[in-house]
């Protein structure tokens, strides 16, 4: 199993897994606009956190890193329905974490969560508690009904992955 991280940098290979990730995202996430999916998971100010099983993406995590505010929007997350409840889900979080606090310099994640995937971000130290004041977020991240805003503080020194 390998995680790893990319924006859409015009390499095939790297092509060939965010087409296969944004597959997976119109399945698991029925009620997403299939070419708002394509859009954000193509556009280059994204990044995909993917996870890679024999050379295959069976899942991942898109977001949109906010340098300048140290936070990131987590647009889609998903594990393809076949491979769900594996603890694939857990560990692409923690790549996903320590990639953004290590690389993107980031200190906290938002994200709009679907009313049944609450119980996953809540496992994964997401609060519905929102602590970032306002004015660092408001205006970066689109507002969304159909979900619920949720935060992480990202830790600044625990080991996420081994
Ligand atoms: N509700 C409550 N708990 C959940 C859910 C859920 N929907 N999904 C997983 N969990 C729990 C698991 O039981 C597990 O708990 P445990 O550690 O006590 O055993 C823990 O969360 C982690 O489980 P994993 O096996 O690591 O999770 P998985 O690999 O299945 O990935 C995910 C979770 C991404 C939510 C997956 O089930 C999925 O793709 N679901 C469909 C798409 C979806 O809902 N995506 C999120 C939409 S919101 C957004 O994209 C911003």
């Amino acid at each position: 199993l390998r995680f790893l991280c990319y924006a859409n940098d015009g390499i095939d290979e790297h092509m060939i897994w965010l087409i296969g990730l944004k597959n997976i995202f119109a399945r698991q996430l029925p009620n997403m606009p299939k070419e708002y999916i394509v859009r954000l998971v193509m556009d280059r100010s994204h990044k995909s956190m993917m996870v890679i099983r024999h050379n295959n993406v069976v899942g991942g995590i898109t977001y949109r890193p906010y340098t300048s505010q140290r936070f990131g929007e987590i647009a889609f997350c998903a594990i393809t329905a076949d491979e769900q409840v594996k603890g694939y889900g857990t560990r692409l979080m923690n790549h996903l974490k320590q990639h953004a606090r290590d690389v993107d310099g980031l200190t906290h994640f938002l994200t709009y969560a679907d009313n049944n995937a609450v119980g996953y971000f809540i496992k994964q130290g997401f609060t519905k508690e929102i602590t970032l004041e306002k004015d660092i977020w408001q205006g970066y991240i689109k507002d969304y009904d159909g979900g619920i805003l949720m935060e992480c503080k990202i830790d600044p020194k625990l080991p996420y992955t081994d």
